[in-house]
């Protein structure tokens, strides 16, 4: 059966059939794949049940794994998941609940804050692949919102605006702005700011988009609050119902998206019920803007 693409957001978002993605991928099906991804922008496949080994294979269809140092505080002592598997989970390496007032969990909560992943390296990722391994709580959904639609819905007089602007990017941003305030010096070094387009252009489709996340805290050569306020707006706006897919997680569901033309979330929930669900993160190709030297 050869794969087939459905929409199933209002305006992006498709679900995949006819291919088992536990398998090796014909080259044509990895086409397919990718240009759903660029026209969707996010894809779901049912019913996958995929080990951190043949996720990463899958994955690796699309480009390399991102390195993933300097993108959380776990130690690597601490870790649950081999390298390269990005744990989104709520659990610690015991497969357990992490402890309310746990450092780590306070720092995962980052997440549920609008964002597209990686945005804080100077080279942001190309796509995020996740894996639910089992049922997920109630309420866990994941929120996808397009920001190519968003930007388009912008009126002239602030698309001339912003078309140049550069935000500063930083994981001490996001966490910051949930009151997560104390980092060691060398979490500050990992973390240092690396500069972002606010406008990007997709390398294929051509197609521009916002690219807003809760890791931009400032705006090259403008005030800090005024950035601020400007990105808080931005975000209201691209992040308005019509432009958004609320992702309702089944077991064994893979869910991969484009970070380069959406932003997303995670749901509140009950974190005292395990969800297991599991990243792989493919490496971008290039800087948005050049780096301050
Ligand atoms: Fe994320």
């Amino acid at each position: 059966m050869p794969v087939s693409i459905r929409q199933i957001g209002t305006v992006f978002a498709g679900e995949v059939t006819g291919i088992d993605i536990t398998k090796p991928v014909a080259p044509e099906d990895v086409a397919a794949i990718e240009a759903g991804m660029d026209r969707y922008a996010v894809l779901v496949f049912r019913d996958q049940r995929l080990t951190d080994e043949q996720q990463m294979a899958f994955s690796l269809n699309f480009g390399a794994l991102e390195n993933p140092r300097g993108g959380n505080i776990t130690r690597m002592e601490d870790r649950r998941l081999a390298v390269g598997m990005n744990d989104v989970s709520n659990l610690d390496k015991e497969h357990k609940p992490l402890a309310r007032d746990s450092r780590q969990r306070a720092f995962n909560l980052g997440n549920m804050l609008w964002h597209s992943d990686s945005s804080f390296r100077a080279v942001p990722s190309k796509y995020s692949l996740l894996s639910a391994r089992g049922p997920t709580p109630k309420g866990a959904d994941t929120e996808f919102a397009d920001m190519r639609a968003a930007y388009v819905a912008l009126d002239e007089e602030m698309k001339r605006e912003i078309e140049d602007y550069v935000c500063e990017h930083s994981l001490m941003y996001s966490r910051g702005s949930l009151g997560f305030l104390d980092y060691t010096g060398e979490e500050k070094a990992m973390f240092k700011p690396v500069r972002q387009r606010l406008v990007r252009t997709h390398p294929v489709t051509g197609r521009k988009s916002l690219y807003l996340s809760s890791h931009a805290g400032t705006i090259l050569g403008m005030p800090t609050p005024d950035a601020r306020i400007l990105l808080k707006d931005l975000t209201e706006h691209a992040t308005q119902k019509e432009f958004v897919y609320v992702h309702k997680w089944r077991p064994h569901d893979l869910v991969m998206w484009d970070n380069r033309q959406t932003m997303h979330r995670g749901r509140r929930f009950d974190d005292t019920q395990p969800r297991d669900v599991r990243r792989t993160t493919v490496a971008g190709d290039a800087p948005t803007v050049a780096q301050a030297g």
